[in-house]
C-alpha cells in the first residue's frame, strides 16, 4: 500500500479519517493480532515492538519513531498493566486516553499497529505475576520501594514479546532500571529479540516527560524541574566531590524543599546498579531520583560520566 495514502485502518474495517499520515490498524484481540502478524512475517517483513501504558507523549513517540525507522511494521502496545502497580490508587488514577493516543500516533509516517488488549485476554485469564531471578538488579531503588513492581513488568513484557515475537523492542532510559531488567530477562529466556534503549526526552525546562505529569497542576509542573536541576548539580560535582557527600547534599536540598518528599537519591554503577561511595576507574555511573510532588511519584536519572 502507498505509504502516503491518508487513511486509518481499524481492524477489520478500513476507515478513512482525513489527515492521518500513518497506516494504522487497531487490535484488541490477541488472536487477531497474531494471525495478522503471521501473514506479514511470512513475507519477511520486520517487526518492532514499543510497549506502553498509553497517555502517550513525545517520550513514547521517540521510541515509535526509532522503531518506524528500523522496521517495516511497528506494534505499539497500550495496556495499563495491573500487576505492576503496588499502589491501587496509582493504578486507578493512571490516565487512560486511547482516542487521543491513536490520534497522536496517526500523525507519524509509517505502518503502525496498535495493540490494546483487555487484561483477561493478554493474561489468558490469570492476571498475576511470575517469579524471576533478576540477579540483584531489583534489590535497589525502585525494587524495595515498589514491592512486586518488576515481577509485574517482566511478566507483561515477556508475554508481549512472546505474543509479538518482534525483531526489535524499544524501551526508554527514563525507566533505566526497567530497561536493564528487561534486557536481562530477554537474554535469560532467550526471547530472540534485540532490546534497544532510547534516551530520555525532556520538556524545555528539563523535566523528564512522563504520563504522570498530566496529574500535576502548572505550579507543580514548574516546581518539578527541581528534580532535573538536582541531577545536573550532582553531575557538575561528580568528579570533584565524594559520592556520599553529593548524596548528602542532594538529600538535604530535597528535605529543605517543602514541595517534595524524596524517596531515594542514588549514584550507582550503570551496568549492575550497585551503589558506591568511591568512583571506580573505567566505570560508568548514573544518578537516580524518585520523589513525590502533590502525591504524584516522579522518577528521573542522568549519566554522570
Ligand atoms: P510507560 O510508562 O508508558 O512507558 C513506555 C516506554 O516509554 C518505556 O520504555 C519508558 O521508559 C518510555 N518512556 C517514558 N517516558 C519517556 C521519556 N521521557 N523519554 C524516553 N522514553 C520514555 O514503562 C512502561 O510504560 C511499562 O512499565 C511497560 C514497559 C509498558 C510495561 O507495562
Amino acid at each position: 500500500m502507498d505509504k502516503d495514502k491518508k487513511l486509518l485502518w481499524i481492524s477489520p474495517f478500513v476507515v478513512f479519517l482525513g489527515p492521518q499520515l500513518a497506516q494504522m490498524q487497531l487490535y484488541s484481540s490477541t488472536a487477531d493480532l497474531q494471525k495478522a502478524l503471521r501473514s506479514e512475517k511470512s513475507k519477511r517483513r520486520s517487526v518492532g515492538l514499543v510497549p506502553t501504558m498509553g497517555a502517550l507523549h513525545s517520550g513514547h513517540l521517540s521510541l515509535v519513531k526509532r522503531s518506524l525507522y528500523q522496521n517495516d511494521i511497528t506494534i505499539v502496545s497500550i495496556f495499563v498493566n495491573p500487576t505492576q502497580f503496588n499502589d491501587k490508587n496509582d493504578l486507578a488514577a493512571y490516565p487512560r486516553t486511547l482516542d487521543k493516543d491513536l490520534n497522536l500516533l496517526s500523525s507519524e509516517r509509517g505502518e503502525i499497529w496498535v495493540y490494546a488488549p483487555q487484561a483477561d485476554d493478554i493474561y489468558s485469564g490469570d492476571i498475576s505475576s511470575k517469579k524471576y531471578d533478576f540477579k540483584g538488579l531489583d534489590r535497589v531503588m525502585e525494587g524495595p520501594n515498589r514491592p512486586g513492581h518488576f515481577e509485574g513488568v517482566a511478566t507483561i513484557v515477556e508475554r508481549l514479546l512472546r505474543i509479538v515475537r518482534p525483531h526489535h523492542a524499544y524501551f526508554g532510559e527514563k525507566d533505566y532500571q526497567q530497561l536493564l531488567i528487561i534486557s536481562r530477562v530477554a537474554k535469560q529466556k532467550r526471547l530472540g529479540v534485540k532490546i534497544i534503549g532510547c534516551g530520555i526526552v525532556r520538556e524545555d525546562s528539563g523535566l523528564a516527560m512522563s504520563s504522570r505529569n498530566q496529574r500535576l497542576n502548572s505550579a507543580a509542573i514548574s516546581e518539578a524541574t527541581f528534580i532535573y536541576q538536582q541531577l545536573l548539580w550532582a553531575k557538575r560535582r561528580f568528579t570533584s566531590m565524594n559520592l556520599s557527600k553529593i548524596k548528602e547534599a542532594v538529600t538535604e536540598a530535597f528535605n529543605s524543599n517543602p514541595s517534595f518528599e524524596l524517596e531515594y537519591f542514588e549514584i550507582a554503577e550503570a551496568a549492575a546498579l550497585t551503589a558506591h561511595s568511591e568512583r571506580k576507574k573505567n566505570k560508568k555511573y548514573r544518578a537516580f531520583i524518585a520523589a513525590k510532588i502533590d502525591g504524584v511519584r516522579l522518577i528521573d536519572n542522568l549519566a554522570m560520566n
